[in-house]
Parts: C-alpha cells; structure tokens; sequence
C-alpha cells in the first residue's frame, strides 16, 4: 500500500513511524514532512493548505491512502477533494470536520443528540452575551467559534473581566474565529482524551490518554497546544470508557451518520470526569497532539488495515485494536518563551544518543538542520521525548533520563508530567 501522510510535527512523525512498521506498506510519502519524517518517508514539499498541491501529489504518486493528521485541511475539504478523486483518505469530510471546526455548531449538535455536555449560549452580540452571563455563575468559560490552535478558550473569574472578554472577543482577539463566541458552563473535575475509529458506522474504541495543557509545572500558566502526555490514564477505567462510548462517543458517530455526514476518520473526545458521568469539553477530528505520540507507541501490531477501514469501510470485520500493556509517556520540550514569542534556529545536541536508550523515541515536532546537519529548533513545541516502561513511573524515568541527555539550553519542559496518575499509581 502506498501512503501519503499530510502535515509535518510530532504527531505526524509518530503516525509515520508506526506506519513504517506495517508488512503492508510499499511507499511512504509525506507532505510537507520534515527532516525527521524524512528518515522514514519521502517527503515532498507541499504545504498542509494547498489542497490542489496535495490532490496532485496523491494522484501523481497513485497513492493508495492519505492519513490527515492536522484539523485546518480537514475543515477546508480536502478529504471531500480527495474522496472525488477517487483516493481512500483517513480523515473526515470537510462537513463532518465542523464538529471541531465550529463550536457553535458542535454544542447545537451535542443538544440535538443529547450527549453530555456544558450549558451554553451562543452570541454575535456583546450585549446579548453580557445578558447571558446573569444566567451563569463564575468561572465563566469563553470560547471562540471558531478554530484558534487550541488557544481559543478564555476562563474568567470575575463578571468584569468577563464582560471584558466578551468585546476582546468579539472585536477580533481571535480574528474571524472569535466573531461568533460561545459562553458556557464550567465543569470542574479531571480531563481525559479518548480516541475512536469510525468507518461511518462502526466506532472502535482506539486509546485513551491525558494531556497537559498548562505550560507550567502543576497545571498552571498559560493554555498550550499540550505539554506533556501518557496512556493508559488511570482516570480511563474500563467502567469510564464504556460509558464514554456509550452516552457520548457512539451518539455523535450515529448522529453524524443521521445527519448525512458521517464520520471517517478518528473521533477525539476531550471529556471531562464529573461527579454526574463523563461530560464533552470538546471533540476534535483527528488524533491529538501530543496524545497521539503515546498511543501510536501502544499500539500493537499494524495499524494500516485500521487506517485503510476508516477511508474505505469495514471497521467491523476487525478486531478490537491490541495494546501493548507497557504505559508510554511523552515530555514535550518547547523552546523558552512557549507559548509567547520565542527564537528558532538554536542548536540541539543529544538526540541521538536519547533515541539510543532503550524504550524511548524522541518524535521531532518542530525541528531543522543547518548546513552542518546539525538539528536546530524551527517552532514553539520542539521535540516529544517519549518512552515506555513496565508502570508509569519507569517510564516517567526513562523520558526524563533521556531528557537529561538531551542540550539544549533554550528549551524547557516540564518536569512533573503525569503527576496526578504518579501521585495515586
Ligand atoms: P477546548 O479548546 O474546548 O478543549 O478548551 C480548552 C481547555 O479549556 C479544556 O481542555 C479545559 O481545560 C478548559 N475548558 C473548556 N471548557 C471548559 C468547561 N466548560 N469547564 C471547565 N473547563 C473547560
Ligand atoms: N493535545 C490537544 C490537542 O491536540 O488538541
């Protein structure tokens, strides 16, 4: 089978990995990749938003499947440009995408098929929405219909700042993506990712993790696009997952299908563990970054026949995906100043030799090479220092020891990911 996988950070590294292992494969090919991805792909210098470009290449290279792994080409079309070119692409239609694409559309959704989520509002108009708020009682959580790279949403404590917020907001703070905002409920309690194949009809239930998203050590500081990651997460129990599938995940699959826009592809739910029962914060269209980095390392045996059920249909005639039991965790390394403004180009030595150790792969999110082939940092989340162990706590040593191999004095991670399953496991 030949395979195009779109995008260029860590979590396409990571897929690419794990599809270089599969006996199926006879090509790989990436666009744009990067240098890292170009260990295992060719890599061909077509940018994630030129659809045409990446309809052509699929065609040109008579490419059998396309793994998507960023949102913005999925909610642009580009499956739907792929599908009519007759090419199998893992990833959903540019309609079935608004669920992650637009909130506003995602919470009317969510109340016509009744899965558990906040209450919320919906406003165009700053007084409206300022109305709205007597409605509420504080934090009050904000958020920008549109997409704004996983930094969208804005939790207040007071009415003022709130109120503040709303005209940010709707004045252009997010641009476009913000013209419309969504007021909601806070929920408090702990947060869980968890994936899920679906061919359109079948869903399968395809890892759970648990991110970080606080640039600072315990949980604090501004929203990142995630810090740190591990899978199993101990919150997931089997009991949590069944009822997740059940009540949330299965309802937005069947009410997709129902709406004539079914879902191909890998539904991410971002849940949040209430007192009442797992609630959706959010789903997203495709695997999280980095979640994905930890469940690709899971993941046992080959993952193309899944992939390939996805796009083409026959998720049903599978097995249940197989885990390797060993939990995986990975320390994202970010340059100083993530996630404000920060410096490329910085030298970083000792990847190699953090890749050497065994159980770990460092998965390359946003790094070149200078003209000595040296790796420097090309962007914001930089590295994803992964590995695995008998218990979580191995492998938490094992990304650290890595991590302590590693120099590069212009970065930074933080150093307690997993805390909250190591404090209890
Ligand atoms: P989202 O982009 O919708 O996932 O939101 C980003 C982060 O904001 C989530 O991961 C949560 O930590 C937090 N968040 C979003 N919505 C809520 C909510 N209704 N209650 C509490 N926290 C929330
Ligand atoms: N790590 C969260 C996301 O990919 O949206």
């Amino acid at each position: 089978m030949k395979v195009l996988v779109i995008g260029s950070g860590g979590r396409e590294h990571a897929l690419a990995w794990k599809i270089s292992q599969s006996p199926l494969l006879t090509e790989l090919h990436a666009a744009p990749g990067s240098p890292a991805i170009a260990t295992l792909a060719t890599c061909h210098g077509v940018p994630v938003s030129d659809l045409d470009g990446l309809v052509d290449l699929a065609r040109q290279a008579a490419i059998d499947l396309v793994v998507v792994g960023p949102e913005n080409p999925l909610c642009d079309g580009l499956a739907d440009r792929l599908n009519a070119a007759g090419i199998a692409v893992f990833g959903p239609s540019e309609k079935a995408a608004r669920l992650e694409g637009s909130k506003a559309f995602a919470k009317d959704f969510y109340a016509r098929h009744n899965v558990p989520t906040a209450r919320y509002g919906t406003f165009s108009d700053a007084a409206e929405a300022k109305a709205f708020l007597d409605t509420m009682t504080p934090p009050y959580v904000l958020k920008a219909d549109g997409l704004a790279a996983g930094k969208g949403v804005v939790i207040v404590e007071s009415r003022s700042d709130a109120e503040e917020e709303i005209d940010a907001f709707l004045s252009g703070k997010f641009g476009e993506a913000s013209q419309t905002l969504v007021i909601e409920e806070f929920m408090s309690g702990e947060e869980v990712s968890i994936f899920a194949l679906c061919d359109g009809d079948t869903v399968m239930f395809c890892g759970a993790a648990q991110d970080h998203k606080r640039v600072g050590e315990g949980d604090t500081g501004l929203n990142t696009g995630g810090m740190g990651a591990y899978s199993p997460a101990p919150i997931a129990t089997p009991e949590l997952i069944e009822a997740a599938m059940q009540t949330i995940i299965e309802p937005v699959a069947r009410g997709l299908a129902a709406e004539g826009t079914p879902f191909r592809g890998v539904l991410f739910a971002g849940l949040m563990v209430t007192p009442d029962g797992p609630k959706t914060v959010e789903f997203n269209i495709r695997f999280g970054d980095p979640e994905c980095q930890v469940v690709m390392t899971r993941l046992a045996g080959d993952i193309l026949p899944y992939l390939k059920a996805c796009a083409s249909g026959g998720l049903a005639e599978l097995e249940p995906v197989n885990w390797s039991p060993d939990p995986a965790m990975t320390v994202v390394m970010a340059a100083n100043g993530y996630p404000g403004s920060y410096q490329k180009g910085s030298v970083i030595g000792g990847v190699d030799d953090a890749n050497a150790m065994q159980g770990v792969v460092v998965f390359e999110a946003g790094t070149a090479r200078d003209e000595a082939g040296q790796r420097t940092a090309s962007g914001g989340r930089v590295l994803n220092v992964t590995a695995t162990g008998e218990s979580l706590h191995y492998a938490a040593d094992r990304a650290y020891a890595a991590i302590d191999l590693i120099d590069w004095p212009d970065g930074f991670c933080r150093r307690d990911i997993g805390w909250r399953a190591l404090k209890t496991h």
